[in-house]
């Protein structure tokens, strides 16, 4: 008989090692520490060198994470990998799967955006609840330094490197308690990382495209307005299904974007500040790696702790955005 309950029993973290603060953006593009930090909140953000590809970066996250469940690499069953920014197009979760030695689990990368944690969590979760598998690695991860154009300072301030994993496990206590997933793909062109190409003719009337990824586009003030709308309205629809009240919730762990987003929707939902888990002004926007990076530090500075009842929070291109509730721990 198998357990088909969910429990997140570990977590972890990596960044790159390199930090650039907001003074030293200031040396690329017109903008100062103040600006930035008003409107967003961030002061640093790590960018990787070439050595700190995403597989290096999503394997010692999932190292830690492994670690910290308790569990030997060889005992996964699954390696999700929500990324933006793949090593490769193909993927990178095999790569990772590789580094690991996780040699009994598939492992395949999943696309969301800075919703691919939220994402690739409720994915995960529904092989836990059919009993198709047992021990699950989530990872997010992404490396968008790779894709901002440093010369646009609407941008290039916003965004950083990292990852953070968490270990799901099949429980006899189901501790994911409630989640809601959205897409809206009319509202597609406000935040954007297209394949631009060229038409090359191959043989005579036969054309094909060449081309690449272009840097990052984003309307700012669309996005900031979608998020406070919809981010309250998703985690309210997913503490519906939970069956639980603001008042329980311990931790607010957004995708974080902007300090402001993440006030206004404390704000809007009534939850106290002292609730909101922050690291934005370290690691600036860290798309699908935000919301395990920030979970893992609650974890490791003992913030966060076993049945603390978490409320997370994924939004950004698509446009998707996504909430999962679950309870910390085994
Ligand atoms: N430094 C100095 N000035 C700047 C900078 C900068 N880095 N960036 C823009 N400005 C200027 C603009 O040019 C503009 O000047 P102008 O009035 O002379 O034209 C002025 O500052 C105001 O610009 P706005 O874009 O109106 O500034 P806004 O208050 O909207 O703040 C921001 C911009 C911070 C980007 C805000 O819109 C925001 O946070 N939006 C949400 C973005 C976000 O979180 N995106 C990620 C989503 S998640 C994902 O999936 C990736």
């Amino acid at each position: 008989m198998h357990n088909l309950g969910i429990a997140i029993t570990g977590s972890g973290s990596a960044v790159p090692a390199t930090s650039l603060d907001n003074q030293s953006l200031s040396e690329l593009v017109e903008t100062s520490d103040e600006w930035i930090a008003t409107r967003t909140g961030i002061r640093e953000r790590r960018v990787a060198l070439p050595s700190e590809s995403l597989s290096v970066l999503a394997t010692a996250a999932s190292r830690n994470a492994i670690a910290s469940a308790g569990i030997a690499a060889s005992d996964l069953d699954l390696i999700l990998l929500a990324t933006s920014t793949s090593d490769d197009l193909f993927g990178t979760a095999c790569q990772v799967q590789a580094e690991l030695g996780a040699t009994k689990a598939v492992a395949f990368d999943l696309t969301a955006a800075c919703s691919g944690f939220v994402f690739g969590l409720v994915t995960a979760a529904q092989y836990i609840r059919t009993g198709v598998y047992q021990n699950v690695l989530v990872i997010g991860a992404d490396i968008l330094s790779r894709w901002v154009d440093w010369q646009d300072r609407r941008t290039c301030v916003l965004f950083g490197d990292g990852a953070g994993a968490v270990v799901l496990q099949a429980s006899k206590s189901d501790r994911l308690l409630g989640f809601a997933l959205k897409s809206d793909g009319t509202q597609n062109h406000h935040l954007n990382l297209t394949y631009a190409a060229s038409p090359q003719e191959l043989l005579p009337g036969v054309n094909i495209t060449k081309g690449t990824y272009q840097p990052i586009t984003m309307n700012g003030k669309e996005v900031y307005r979608f998020a406070v709308q919809k981010v309250p309205e998703i985690i309210d629809k997913a503490l519906f299904q939970a069956n639980l009240s603001v008042d329980q919730i311990d931790w607010l762990v957004l995708h974080q974007a902007n300090q402001r987003i993440l006030d206004a929707v404390a704000q809007r939902l009534n939850i106290p500040p002292h609730k909101v888990i922050s690291n934005l002004a370290q690691y600036g926007n860290t798309s699908a790696a935000s919301i395990p990076l920030a979970l893992d530090e609650a974890v490791r500075q003992d913030k966060i702790k076993p049945n603390d009842i978490i409320v997370t929070s994924g939004f950004g291109a698509g446009l998707t955005w996504g909430a999962a509730i679950f309870q910390w721990g085994r």
